[in-house]
């Protein structure tokens, strides 16, 4: 008989979101206990005394500026993953970029390391002090500067948290040229940053394109202000894009200006389920080429992903009728609303009639549109369930994507590692998804709790495996503290000479998040 979608078209039933997190919450480990064969305090940073606190106070002018309670001082101390530790005695919270400025200028004649954060939704440890760096919070530089109804140019501080930029430009009928699923936390400097890129970089592309300047604070308190750059501007150098991924380790964004498109009018989303690695591909190729410029993101999630989903949210998977092994969720987003309902349902009816999709769903409103998008943006969330989660967020080419979750499976089973509901084991669970259409793979190794044993497994297997494959062994998440040591596996020896040449000149006393990056 012949199958629509349509005949098969389930309502998408509510996601809600679990509030709260850790499942199994273990005391996190201290990052240089944890990694003392790989990393020692630098002796030349000097320790944190008396009479710098009294500078500090003096610069910020307001108790609240400045944390060093114990307690208070975990959050910022720990990242999310609740992977990594630091010891830091002080969280710094200015409200100006001169604040900034004086402040930067005074840890490099004194030689104390900082570290910049933001949201504090990093994955790779580098928001994070390994020791006792004073951490900068960007908490407090938190104003949109001004925004252009004509242009679509917003100029806002670093410490805008996403959503609050997005909402607001929502209002104005425009878009942030970004979304992730940390949205409601991270910071648009955090962003930036670290080039995140996100669930629709698809469409919008990355920050180093819609980043038009960028006003930041190095390392001697100089004050870099590109905030007036036009969208064409062949000066010189683009020196913003320096900034742009550098991960805090040349400086400190304080202020953003980015070119944000006009938000879409009408948006689709659907869910399928599809039975092989073969067919995510071909239907990422069909949909290119058929739903052209109203395709906004293509997102893929294997059964594993799905079911750790299911059990951390407590409900069933939107598609109940049978388990499958790949996911696709594919958003279109436009301005004509029965063109583009037409050309999504003309598409999937050819890709279940070709036998590529086996069943799928469509959002039918704003909420269940919503659902399906958090469904997605709890897979994260859902990989800490067992107690931690080893990640990899790699480019490799499309071909090859999945196999990197395949292999890896192979050496955690032959490990004896693996056991879903068999607590003796490790590892809960081996998981793959993505930004297929960006070329990017999450894999994340669910641990019941961190371990040498398994990281030793797992590493440098995985970046072993993404150099034969002529990948990158960081696609979006950075290099923070997990990935310093390995990224001789993605750029050759001429690119980190390079790139340690920049660090020296503009940080000569490597007090910009150090232990970290390069
Ligand atoms: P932080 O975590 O605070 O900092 C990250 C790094 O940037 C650190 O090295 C820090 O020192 C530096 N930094 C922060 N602010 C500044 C500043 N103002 N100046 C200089 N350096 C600074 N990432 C993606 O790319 N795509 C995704 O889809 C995605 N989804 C996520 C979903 C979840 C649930 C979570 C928890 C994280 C996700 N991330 C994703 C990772 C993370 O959210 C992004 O990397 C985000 O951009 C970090 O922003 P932040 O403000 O939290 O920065
Ligand atoms: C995502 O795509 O969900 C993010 O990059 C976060 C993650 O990989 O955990
Ligand atoms: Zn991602």
């Amino acid at each position: 008989m012949f199958r629509t979608l349509q005949n098969r078209l389930v309502s998408a039933k509510p996601v809600f979101l679990a509030a709260q997190r850790g499942y199994a919450v273990k005391s996190v480990p201290l990052t240089a206990e944890t990694y003392s064969t790989k990393v020692s305090r630098n002796p030349n940073f000097k320790k944190l005394d008396e009479q710098d606190l009294q500078h500090f106070s003096s610069i910020l002018q307001d108790p609240h500026g400045l944390i060093t309670g114990e307690d208070d001082l975990l959050f910022y101390n720990e990242d999310w993953m609740r992977k990594y530790r630091g010891q830091s005695q002080l969280v710094l919270k200015p409200k100006s970029t001169e604040q900034v400025s004086s402040i930067l200028k005074y840890c490099n004649d004194q030689k104390l390391a900082v570290v910049p954060q933001g949201g504090n939704t990093g994955l790779v440890g580098g928001s994070n002090p390994v020791f006792d760096e004073i951490i900068i919070s960007l908490a407090g530089l938190n104003k949109i500067r001004s925004f252009n109804e004509v242009s679509g140019i917003l100029k806002c501080d670093a410490g805008l948290i996403l959503e609050n930029a997005d909402n607001y430009l929502a209002e104005h009928g425009y878009i942030f040229p970004l979304d992730l699923g940390a949205k409601g936390s991270c910071h648009v400097g955090g962003n930036v940053a670290t080039n995140a890129g996100g669930l629709r970089l698809l469409k919008y592309g990355s920050l180093h394109g819609s980043v038009l300047g960028l006003e930041a604070v190095l390392p001697d308190g100089t004050i870099y202000n590109s905030m007036e750059s036009l969208r064409k501007d062949n000066t010189g150098y683009d020196l913003k894009q320096l900034f742009i991924g550098s991960e805090g380790s040349l400086g400190i964004i304080t202020g953003v200006s980015i070119l944000c498109p006009s938000r879409p009018q009408v948006f689709n989303v659907a869910l399928l389920g599809v039975s092989s690695y073969e067919a995510v591909q071909k239907v990422f190729v069909g949909a290119r080429k058929e739903l052209s410029e109203i395709l906004s993101a293509f997102e893929f999630m294997d059964g594993k992903s799905q079911l750790l989903t299911g059990r951390h949210l407590k409900i069933d998977h939107p598609i109940e009728s049978a388990e499958y092994p790949f996911y696709i969720l594919i958003e279109t987003s436009g301005s004509n609303k029965e063109h583009d309902d037409e050309k999504l349902e003309t598409f999937l009816a050819n890709t279940m009639e070709e036998g590529l999709v086996d069943d799928g769903i469509i959002a039918q409103d704003e909420t269940q549109l919503k659902n399906l998008w958090a469904w997605r943006e709890s897979i994260p969330e859902a990989s800490t369930i067992g107690g931690g989660v080893y990640k990899y967020d790699v480019s490799l080419p499309l071909k090859d994507l999945y196999g990197l979750v395949e292999a890896v499976n192979e050496k955690l089973v032959e490990a004896d590692m693996v056991g879903f509901d068999d607590e003796s084991k490790p590892v809960v669970e081996a998981i793959g998804y993505g930004h297929v259409g960006d070329g990017n793979l999450h894999l994340n190794v669910a641990v019941r709790e961190y371990s040498k044993t398994i990281e030793q497994v797992l590493e440098p297997f995985v970046y072993e495996w993404i150099q034969s494959k002529k990948g990158s062994i960081s696609a979006e998440h950075g290099l923070g503290f997990q990935k310093k040591n390995y990224i001789g596996y993605t750029k050759n020896d001429v690119e980190i000479k390079l790139m340690k040449d920049l660090k020296k000149h503009y940080d000569p006393n490597g007090i910009m998040n150090p232990y970290k990056y390069i």
